[in-house]
């Protein structure tokens, strides 16, 4: 993808080489404008992330859906302010809130009805993917990243292809990422 298609770009690069540097996991998910286009799709007005970075996917939700907000959760101090930072640059911080600490214990606080939920923290985990179905409003879209990682990922793939809650399908040849509208 050039640059110039995608307006976070920077962000995405600063993401890859922080990560040379602080020796972590922040892997930018790779295509930002089509989570910005899905968003405006879905007329999004509340979107929930689980793994923030330095914030290049959140930014890239918060473009597509000009009305919406955008929960994101992050637990690594340092990222949370790299994330706070560059939200703050784009003057997105009206409606871009960095939740710091753990997904699991921060997802309790969230009220339901969220129109899209992002799962990028990682491989899938089925009890993180059965409090983000509680979360999400029904026909509302969730996306996960990271499917083909093997382990618990395969019990999230199963849980979303079983054709009984979800309507499902891959975004690449690779299976790393699906798309899944809650049924
Ligand atoms: C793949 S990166 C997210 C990339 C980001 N969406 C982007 O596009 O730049 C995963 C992030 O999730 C965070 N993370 C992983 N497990 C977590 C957990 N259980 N609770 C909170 N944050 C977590 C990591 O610290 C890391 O910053």
């Amino acid at each position: 993808m050039t640059a110039a298609a995608d307006r976070f770009a920077k962000i995405r690069t600063a993401t890859n080489a922080h990560r040379a540097r602080h020796g972590c996991n922040a892997y930018p998910y790779d295509n930002g404008p089509l989570l910005a286009a899905l968003a405006a799709a879905a007329g999004a007005r509340r979107i929930l992330e689980l793994g923030t970075a330095l914030g290049y996917t959140a930014l890239s939700f918060a473009s597509g859906a000009q009305d919406a907000t955008v929960d994101t959760v992050e637990r690594d101090p340092e990222h949370v302010q790299l994330a706070r930072d560059n939200i703050a640059a784009a003057v997105m911080d009206h409606r871009i809130t960095v939740h710091e600490g753990d997904f699991g214990t921060v997802m309790l606080t969230f009220d339901p009805g969220y129109d899209v939920a992002f799962f990028d923290g990682g491989t899938p985990v089925p009890a993180l993917h059965k409090k983000l179905r509680e979360l999400l409003r029904t026909g509302g879209l969730l996306i996960t990243a990271n499917l083909n990682h093997g382990g618990s990922a395969e019990a999230v793939r199963k849980a979303l292809f079983d054709g009984k809650s979800w309507r499902s399908a891959l975004v690449d040849e690779e299976g790393e990422t699906a798309i899944s509208v809650k049924i």
